[in-house]
C-alpha cells in the first residue's frame, strides 16, 4: 500500500534476533543484555504477521538480527515465509560468520539472496573492528554462497582509521581499495553503507560519503552510473569496466533517499517500526498475544500494520540529531 507521500511500501525487514555472535564497535560493542525468549516473536507469529503485510502490498522480505543465523532454525522460518500467498522474494543479511555451515539449509529453503557484512579484508582490522578473529569464517561463508549460485551483496561502513586506530592502516581508503577489488574478482555488488547516527554509530569515526565517494570517483575515473538501477532501494550503483560486480553507495546521511523509501521494519520484540530514526511504530506483539478472537486479531493486525505505513515521516533526521527519537541499538533494529 501507499503511505501519505505516496510511497510504496512493498519491502518489510524482520529483525529475528538481537543476538549477535560478533561485537562490532558501531553495533554492539559490550555485553548488552539481550531479550528473553519469551519476549521475542516464534517463528509462527513472524509467519502471521508477515502474511498479513502481504495481503497489504508487501512482497518482499529480509531477515535480520542481530546475526539471524544464530537463531535456532532461521532457515525454517525463511521457508515459511517463503510459501505464503504474495511473498516473491526473502533475503537475508548476516554478518557471515557461520554462513558456510547453513549455506544448504539456505538453498533448501529457497533464499532469494544474501547481504554480507564485511567492512575491511584485513585479518587485524576485522578483529579490531568486530572484536573477533572471523574474517577467514565470512570469506568461506562468501565463497560458499557465490559457488551455489546464490546472490550475493557485500555491505561495508568504512572505518575513518584516521581517527580510529591510526597505526593499524596507513592509506584511509584501504579497506575501500580492496574490496572494491573483490567487485572485479567475483560477481558481487559491494555498497559502501555511510555510518548512520543511530545507536552506537553515533559518533563513530567513520567516512562519510562526501568524502568517501569522490575519492573513489577520482581513483575509478571510468565509473559508469547505472542508471537503470535507480529508485530500486536505497544504493546508487555503478559499473567499472572489466568488473564482475557494481559498486553501490548507500548513503543514508548526504544522500537522502527518503524520497523512494519503500520500507517498514519489524524487531525481534513484534514492534513494527515506521522509520529507522524515529521509535514511531505499532506494538504488534500486544495485539497478537491479547485474548482478542482471531477474527479480531486478524482485523486488528492488518490495521497496525497498516497504522505504521500511515504514520512513516517524509525523512529521517539524521542531521538535526537531537530529532532522533529511535534509542535503540541497530542490533535490535536490524539496521
Ligand atoms: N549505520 C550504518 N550501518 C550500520 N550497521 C550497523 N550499525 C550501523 C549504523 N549505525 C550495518 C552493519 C551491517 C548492517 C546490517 O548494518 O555494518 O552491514
Ligand atoms: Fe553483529 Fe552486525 Fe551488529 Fe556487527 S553490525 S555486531 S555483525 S549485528
Amino acid at each position: 500500500m501507499r503511505d501519505r507521500y505516496g510511497r510504496e511500501i512493498d519491502y518489510l525487514r524482520i529483525s529475528v534476533t538481537d543476538k549477535c555472535n560478533l561485537r562490532c564497535k558501531y553495533c554492539m560493542p559490550g555485553d548488552i543484555e539481550s531479550i528473553p525468549m519469551g519476549k521475542i516473536l516464534s517463528f509462527e507469529e513472524i509467519a502471521y504477521i508477515a502474511g498479513r503485510a502481504a495481503e497489504l502490498g508487501i512482497s518482499r522480505l529480509r531477515i535480520t538480527g542481530g546475526e539471524p543465523l544464530v537463531r535456532k532454525d532461521c532457515c525454517t522460518l525463511i521457508k515459511m515465509l517463503k510459501s505464503l500467498p504474495g511473498i516473491e522474494q526473502v533475503m537475508l543479511t548476516t554478518n557471515g560468520v557461520v554462513l558456510e555451515k547453513h549455506i544448504d539449509e539456505l538453498l533448501n529453503a529457497g533464499v532469494d539472496g544474501i547481504n554480507i557484512s564485511i567492512d575491511t579484508l584485513d585479518r587485524d582490522r576485522f578483529r579490531s573492528v568486530t572484536g573477533a578473529d572471523g574474517l577467514s569464517d565470512v570469506l568461506n561463508g562468501l565463497s560458499a554462497a557465490l559457488s551455489k549460485g546464490i546472490k550475493v551483496r557485500i555491505n561495508a561502513v568504512s572505518v575513518d582509521w584516521d581517527r580510529y586506530h591510526k597505526d593499524m592502516c596507513s592509506d584511509p581508503y584501504e579497506d575501500a581499495w580492496s574490496l572494491i577489488d573483490l567487485a572485479r574478482e567475483k560477481p558481487v555488488d559491494v555498497r559502501f553503507i555511510e555510518m548512520m547516527p543511530i545507536g552506537y554509530g553515533k559518533g563513530f569515526p567513520a567516512i562519510p560519503h562526501d568524502i568517501l565517494i569522490p575519492a573513489i570517483k577520482e581513483r575509478f575515473g571510468d565509473m559508469i552510473p547505472e542508471e537503470s538501477r535507480r529508485g530500486n532501494g536505497p544504493a546508487k550503483y555503478y559499473r567499472i569496466p572489466g568488473y564482475k560486480g557494481s559498486i553501490g553507495f548507500i548513503s543514508a546521511v548526504h544522500g537522502k533517499f527518503c524520497d523512494s523509501c519503500n520500507r517498514i521494519r519489524l524487531t525481534s520484540k513484534g514492534y513494527l517500526k515506521s522509520c529507522l530514526s524515529y521509535d514511531t511504530g505499532v506494538d504488534l506483539m500486544d495485539i497478537i498475544r491479547s485474548d482478542m478472537t482471531d477474527d479480531e486479531k486478524r482485523d486488528a493486525v492488518l490495521a497496525g500494520i497498516e497504522k505504521a505505513i500511515l504514520c512513516k515521516p517524509a525523512a529521517h533526521s539524521f542531521t538535526k540529531e537531537e530529532n532522533i527519537s529511535e534509542k535503540h541499538a541497530m542490533s535490535a533494529i536490524g539496521g
